[in-house]
């Protein structure tokens, strides 16, 4: 069941991405950089945001006129500042939201990386009540509207014995003590708090990718500059407590919880929030495919180059003081509650090499479920079956196309992330005559489900980062199926097929 819940969101994720692609290659594509876009839509808020605390009046009765002041005399500038603040906040509600159905979808938020899930469900509960308490400071009709529905929202919390809403009876109870707090909240109690929290969020990943690349950065920041000229934000009228607003412009990215107070209750949208919270959190851990086994280390093979931990996309792997008394100073260890099996250690690790004739194929680490000796073993079996040219595909096990590749009856050995595969793989299956050609499918829209499995790959063989390919291996005969134009077509036995007559005499 829940098998075919991320298959839908799969499958709408690439309606989604297919038009994007056009526009974009895939290391381009904002889509491929959902939690790095939130965190540069942050920034611009920051930034904006100093700029109107500079002209803020945190009183009752200066907030209003100096917004005002901002969007109208200096709307050059502040007018923008305030666009600026309010677009970039709402563009990161769109990719929060696009990142979780991402990382659900595609299966990145259970066994070993439920922390990166369950950190962010705080993040959510903080964004909202900054975004909140933000309108609450222009103090106009909408902050009104704002003000009185959170205080109802707080007051049916039973352990508050003091109303809330009290304060918002008339403008002469509203107290200048009261709005100071809330502007405290909004401009640094939230904020680091959600600086606290990001980092807790991405605390585990090993070089988590904060900043998307500076084109979309670029090209991002121009177009919420365009918007903000165009259609710059403005207030409502004066918020006045004795007369009740008629007309609201509702900002449905942060406000869509407030009509549902009128339409259910306080209590019920409480309940609303807090069980689909509960829900998320909880999702990790709901019946799931068995758990792999862990990546080993293998201390007779193993000499302390430190290769894995650098290339282990989720710090499962560390180097400590060597046990076995061998003269090398460390030996890796890997870490199996962070271990996702995605093998990108193996791949990185110089021992394993399908060269190797004295005794069997043992690597410094490995896969125990899926080992670098099996692999070895059906390239091996599948050499012997000929086609001319023929054609090896390697394959992420994960990859959407790689069942119309086996329907297709091509030649196939699977691996569980691409990053797995050694580039000496490449080589022995070239070099020995197991194959004419090589061909990598993966991650067709460049987003690995093991973070960098496709990067490290791209890198090995174009010999910038180790183990890099031998210069012996022509490069023509080895094709990147993620790289290719199709890729986001989906016609994968075509490519292949393409690529080994490409081979051809
Ligand atoms: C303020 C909001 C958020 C920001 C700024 C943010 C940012 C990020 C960043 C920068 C990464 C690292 C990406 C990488 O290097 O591969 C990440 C990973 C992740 N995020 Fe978020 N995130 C946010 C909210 C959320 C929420 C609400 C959820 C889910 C409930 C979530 C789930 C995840 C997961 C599961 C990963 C790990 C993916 C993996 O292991 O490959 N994030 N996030
Ligand atoms: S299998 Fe993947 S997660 Fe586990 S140690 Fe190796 S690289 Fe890290
Ligand atoms: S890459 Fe291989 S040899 Fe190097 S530290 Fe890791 S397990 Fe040991």
């Amino acid at each position: 069941m829940i098998d075919r819940v991320h298959r839908a969101g799969r499958a709408a994720f690439g309606a989604l991405r297919r038009p994007m692609a056009k526009a974009y290659d895939s290391a381009e594509n904002p889509l491929n950089h959902l939690g790095a876009m939130t965190v540069f839509f942050f920034w611009i808020v920051l930034v904006s945001g100093i700029w109107l605390l500079i002209f803020f009046r945190t009183s009752v009765s200066g907030a209003f006129q100096s917004v005002e002041y901002l969007t109208r005399e200096q709307w050059y500038l502040g007018g923008i500042m305030r666009s600026l603040h309010r677009y970039a906040s709402d563009a990161a509600i769109v990719t929060i939201l696009l990142h979780i159905v991402k990382e659900f979808a595609f299966n990145r938020y259970r066994s070993t990386r439920w922390f990166s899930w369950v950190t962010g469900i705080p993040l959510i509960w903080i964004i909202f009540p900054l975004g909140i308490t933000g309108y609450w400071l222009v103090w106009d009709e909408l902050a009104q509207y704002v003000a009185i529905s959170s205080a109802e929202l707080i007051d049916s919390i039973p352990i508050f014995t003091d109303s809330m809403a009290g304060n918002f009876m008339s403008d002469d109870l509203l107290s200048n003590r009261f709005f100071t707090l809330m502007a405290f909240l909004h401009l640094i109690g939230l904020p680091i708090f959600l600086v606290f929290g990001i980092w807790l969020h991405v605390f585990r990943l090993n070089g988590p990718r904060i900043n998307p690349p500076r084109r979309i950065m670029a090209a991002t920041l121009i177009a919420m500059l365009v918007l903000s000229a165009l259609y710059p934000a403005i207030s409502h009228e004066q918020a006045d407590l004795a007369l009740i607003p008629q007309t609201l412009r509702l900002d449905w990215f942060y406000l869509h919880v407030f009509p549902l107070i009128q339409i259910w209750s306080p209590g019920w949208v409480w309940v609303f929030l807090v069980g689909i919270s509960s829900v998320i959190v909880i999702a990790p851990w709901a019946p799931s495919q068995k758990k792999e086994k862990p990546a080993l280390v293998t201390l007779d093979y193993c000499n302390g180059c430190e290769r894995c931990v650098d290339d282990c996309p989720f710090g499962a792997v560390g180097m400590v003081k060597r046990t076995d008394g061998t003269s090398y100073s460390h030996q890796a260890s890997v870490d199996p509650d962070l271990c996702t099996s995605c093998g990108i250690c193996v791949g990185s690790c110089p021992t394993a090499t399908p060269f190797r004739t004295s005794g069997s194929l043992v690597p410094g680490i490995d896969l125990p479920d899926r080992s670098a000796a099996t692999l070895r073993e059906e390239i091996v079996a599948l050499g012997e079956s000929k086609s001319s040219p023929h054609v090896i595909v390697f394959a992420c096990r994960d990859d959407g196309l790689l069942p119309k590749v086996e329907a297709a009856g091509l030649p196939v050995v699977k691996v569980n992330c691409m990053g797995q595969l050694p580039p000496s793989y490449v080589d022995f299956t070239l070099s020995r005559g197991h194959a004419d050609g090589v061909f990598l499918l993966g991650c067709q829209d460049g987003n690995c489900s093991y973070r960098f499995g496709a990067d490290w790959t791209e890198k090995r063989l174009a010999r910038q980062r180790d183990p890099m390919l031998r210069r012996r291996v022509e490069l023509s005969r080895v094709a990147i199926g993620w790289q290719a134009p199709w890729s986001e077509t989906g016609n994968a036995v075509e490519a292949i097929e393409a690529f080994r007559r490409s081979l051809e005499p």
